[in-house]
């Protein structure tokens, strides 16, 4: 199964995916990041598909396009969304129905969005963690394939807090792209 990374920031699970040796055949980010730094590291071509607006003149459809026409220029097969920062629109869900993976932040269906460990801090929860699910249209949702708890301290930040959400979904993550596969 050819996965197509797709990212944003700073690439950690991204390199989680690489060092569990799951076959990333691109890596697509729509801004430069670190992403892009890590995927030259181990050898797969990144592709920046710039997204030039983040106002209302986002042409959302035409840009789905332009990653989707990226995804299967490189036999994409299976779609693996790791820290991407752009919605994309529905042409994605008919050019991969049931094949686009997300990991988020938080307990789903409590705190989607893209703040999810700072609003997690400020309602005082105890417990949060990470989601692995499959992505829809409507952001964040989609059937859940794994989560794991993560305490919150006292003491945290959102530095903190998303660290340690991080160092669980470095392995839940590729766990469940291979579980995913079989
Ligand atoms: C992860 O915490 C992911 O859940 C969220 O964005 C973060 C990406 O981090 N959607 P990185 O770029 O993989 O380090």
């Amino acid at each position: 199964m050819r996965i197509g990374v797709l990212a944003s920031s700073g690439g950690t699970n991204l390199e989680a995916i690489l060092r569990a040796g799951l076959p990333v055949v691109a890596v697509v980010v729509d801004r430069p990041c670190g992403a892009t730094a890590v995927a030259e590291a181990a050898g797969v071509p990144a592709e920046l598909v710039p997204r030039t607006s983040f106002g209302p003149d986002f042409d959302r459809p035409a840009y789905t396009e332009q990653v989707v026409d990226a995804l299967e220029r490189h036999g994409v097969e299976l779609v693996v969304m790791a820290g991407f920062g752009t919605v994309l629109d529905k042409q994605i869900h008919d050019a991969y129905p049931g094949r686009i993976l997300n990991t988020h932040p938080a307990l789903l269906p409590a705190f989607p969005g893209w703040h999810a460990v700072e609003e997690a801090l400020a309602a005082g929860v105890k417990v949060t963690g990470c989601t692995v699910h499959l992505a829809t249209l409507e952001v964040d949702s989609g059937p859940i394939l794994a989560q794991e708890a993560v305490p919150v301290f006292d003491d945290d930040t959102p530095e903190t807090l998303h660290a340690r959400i991080k160092e669980v979904e470095h392995r839940l993550y590729p766990e469940t792209i291979k579980r995913f596969i079989s």
